[in-house]
């Protein structure tokens, strides 16, 4: 078995093929959604909505989000594991180096930062002390006390120069890769065009490089409605195992996202 490194990823965007990513949580579905082709995995704090049942992912503590990636961890030891840095761990240079080492050793291959310029400097110094980072920007779920709502960002040409801006200073920091999150497919495709590092889209049109998705949504069991870029793959299917076949098939041919998952 090979293990997927960002180098993988690098050379799907230099020869146009797009990739499908999932968030995980645990053993059983990380293994099971390995073994029908999802090479990268995301340990999300969406996890303190879908796991733990909460309204917004600021309750998420970094020993929740190791306590995940070890399971995760367990079931995929080949795939490209994302672990995201949860609210306030991040917020110094030193908080984030003991965090970022804290998920590595949990077996993380990234760790992912929310936020745009002010997040550069943290970037840069874990990728300098080897710390290999996945940016996110557009909505940012930890913000959702300064943003109201969970709503579309980067509308607007000085919202998404902002935004455009914030991913070139992303990668210019050594950011591997970066997650835009709802935001107008317009603006996601100039991003992806523009960065030389792998681009992975949720609620951002069908330009990107990757795509993920909660796994939550692509099998109906979110609470509450599902969102208007998400979809139901479980619901066409019928079992789980075809419903993760159907959506990498669908990233991967680009025929989902579909206009009525866009912005
Ligand atoms: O926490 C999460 O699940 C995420 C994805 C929505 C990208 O950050």
């Amino acid at each position: 078995m090979k293990y997927t490194k960002i180098s993988h990823l690098n050379k799907l965007k230099k020869a146009g093929k797009k990739f499908a990513a999932l968030t995980a949580y645990d053993f059983s579905f990380a293994k099971l959604f390995f073994n029908e082709g999802i090479q990268v995995l995301l340990v999300g704090d969406s996890l303190g909505m879908t796991i733990k049942g909460h309204n917004s992912t600021i309750p998420v503590t970094i020993d929740d989000i190791c306590y995940h990636t070890s399971a995760v961890h367990s079931g995929v030891p080949y795939a490209l594991l994302i672990a995201d840095m949860p609210f306030m761990s991040y917020s110094t240079p030193q908080q984030s180096f003991k965090n970022a080492a804290k998920l590595m050793r949990m077996g993380a291959n990234l760790v992912k930062l929310e936020g745009g310029l002010w997040v550069t400097e943290t970037i840069r110094m874990l990728t300098e002390r080897s710390v290999a980072v996945c940016g996110h920007i557009g909505l940012t779920p930890q913000s959702i006390n300064i943003l109201s709502s969970y709503k579309l960002q980067g509308c607007g040409k000085e919202n998404a120069n902002i935004i455009l801006n914030n991913a070139k200073a992303i990668e210019s920091a050594g950011a591997q890769l970066l997650v835009v999150e709802c935001i107008p497919s317009t603006l996601a495709q100039i991003i992806t065009n523009t960065l030389k590092i792998p681009v992975i889209g949720i609620g951002a049109g069908n330009s990107t490089d990757g795509q993920i998705l909660v796994m939550h949504d692509i099998l109906g069991i979110t609470d509450g409605c599902i969102p208007k870029f998400a979809k139901n793959f479980l619901s066409e299917t019928g079992d789980i195992r075809s419903a993760v076949r159907q959506y990498i098939n669908e990233v991967e041919s680009g025929s989902y996202p579909t206009i009525k998952n866009c912005f």
